[in-house]
């Protein structure tokens, strides 16, 4: 007896292809609505925290009092780095790049995890708390080694965002400060199968480990086009340099056809629902820490992009306003990639556990546009 496969259909980019199901987040990309568990984000970013949305995304319920206060104490429990990894965050050249740093030490982890290779939902689970616990103390401490200060450890009074500027800065957030980065994590925790949930995805599913799914995830994330578009942005506000010359700038780049980056995306054609929420708290916090310059340049810059490309459905995502949010926060410049993996680790978690309770290997294929029937010609006869 033969099977017939079903003829596969060409979708360069997967942009027309759906390759699995999920419970976690809900993008209606035509009308700008995000959803986490069918909460809208506006919602979670106004109210929740980020421990709460993690549970949210993990347990899909929101939690009571008690179930919130558990999961945090899980999380802080496991601040604390293995002792090894101290040496080896010393180890990184202080000229790395904060990614490259990052997806090196969150490999690392595995190394100090005797569950690394136990594929049990309790493990992985445990894996997934210890991977959000621990990844801010290693952001915070790589830019410590980088920039020649002492280690500061993670601090289990505080909450995920406050424990992470404490060791940055080495010293505790003012409240603004912890809401700002607290939100922004909120926002990036988790957005359906986008390119760096979809690499850690492939990865899970050849039944390898959660760490090595979430390091192939970091790797992903860090391309321009995804994650690495808050920092492009800073570097644009920064090139372009006042907001006289915003229009200008702009419109030269259109005229070459170069993308502007913190706008546009694959599923929105709408505004970013993320954005939204963003651009209204980036202009407080712009405000309160004497960055308004740099608001207002981002706003013309929306402005000549609506007039210009907006009948397109280019508008600006979650990146374009919080590269202006950290700026205000603080962070360097190359930090900000990092912010969205600490959040994102969320997401990544989440949807390879999902994967895991019905697998199947993702393995698409590709249209072959070479030659057929070639001779072997012998090396001397070339
Ligand atoms: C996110 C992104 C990769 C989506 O890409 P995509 O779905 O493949 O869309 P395309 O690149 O095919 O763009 C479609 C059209 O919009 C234009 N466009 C898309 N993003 C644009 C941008 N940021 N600036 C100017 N024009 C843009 C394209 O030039 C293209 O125009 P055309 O039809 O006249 O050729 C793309 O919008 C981009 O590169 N944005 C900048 C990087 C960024 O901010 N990434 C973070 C995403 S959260």
């Amino acid at each position: 007896m033969t099977t017939t496969a079903a003829k596969p259909r060409f979708d360069k980019g997967l942009a027309n292809t759906i390759a699995s199901e999920s419970a976690m987040s809900w993008i209606d990309g035509q009308e700008g609505v995000l959803e986490y568990v069918g909460i809208d984000i506006d919602a979670l970013a106004r109210n929740s925290t980020f421990e709460e949305t993690v549970f949210l995304l993990w347990r899909r319920k929101l939690p009571t009092a008690g179930e919130l206060e558990a999961f945090s104490a899980l999380i802080r429990g496991e601040y604390a780095l293995p002792e090894p990894m101290w040496d080896i965050i010393r180890g990184v050249p202080a000229d790395a790049g904060p990614m490259h740093a990052v997806r090196t030490l969150v490999s690392a982890l595995a190394l100090f995890d005797p569950e690394a290779d136990d594929p049990s939902l309790e493990a992985n689970e445990r894996k997934g708390i210890r991977l959000l616990a621990r990844t801010p103390s290693l952001i915070a401490n790589f830019d410590r080694h980088r920039n020649g200060r002492d280690f500061i450890k993670p601090d289990k009074s505080l909450d995920v965002a406050s424990s992470f500027l404490a060791m940055l800065n080495g010293e505790r957030p003012t409240e603004t400060m912890a809401k700002a980065l607290d939100v922004c994590l909120i926002l990036h925790a988790d957005h359906g199968f986008n390119a760096s949930t979809f690499a850690g995805l492939v990865t899970i599913s050849t039944l390898s480990d959660m760490y090595s799914a979430v390091t192939t995830a970091i790797g992903t994330l860090k391309g321009p086009l995804h994650g690495g578009a808050n920092e492009a942005v800073m570097h644009l506000l920064d090139e372009i340099g006042g907001i006289d010359k915003v229009e200008p700038f702009i419109r030269a780049k259109l005229d070459r056809k170069e993308k502007v980056m913190g706008f546009g995306h694959r599923v929105y054609k709408a505004y970013d629902p993320r954005a939204t929420y963003l651009k209204t708290f980036a202009k407080k916090l712009a405000e309160d820490t004497g960055n308004q310059g740099l608001y207002e340049m981002s706003n013309r810059i929306e402005q000549i992009m609506h007039e210009a490309v907006g009948s397109k459905g280019i508008h600006p995502n979650v990146d374009f306003y919080s590269a202006t949010t950290y700026y205000s926060i603080g962070l360097a410049i190359d930090l900000f990639t990092p912010m969205f993996v600490m959040s994102r680790i969320a997401g990544w978690v989440g949807h390879c556990i999902e994967q895991l309770s019905d697998n199947r290997l993702i393995r698409p294929r590709c249209e072959y546009i070479g030659p057929h029937q070639q001779p072997y010609v012998p090396i001397a006869d070339r």
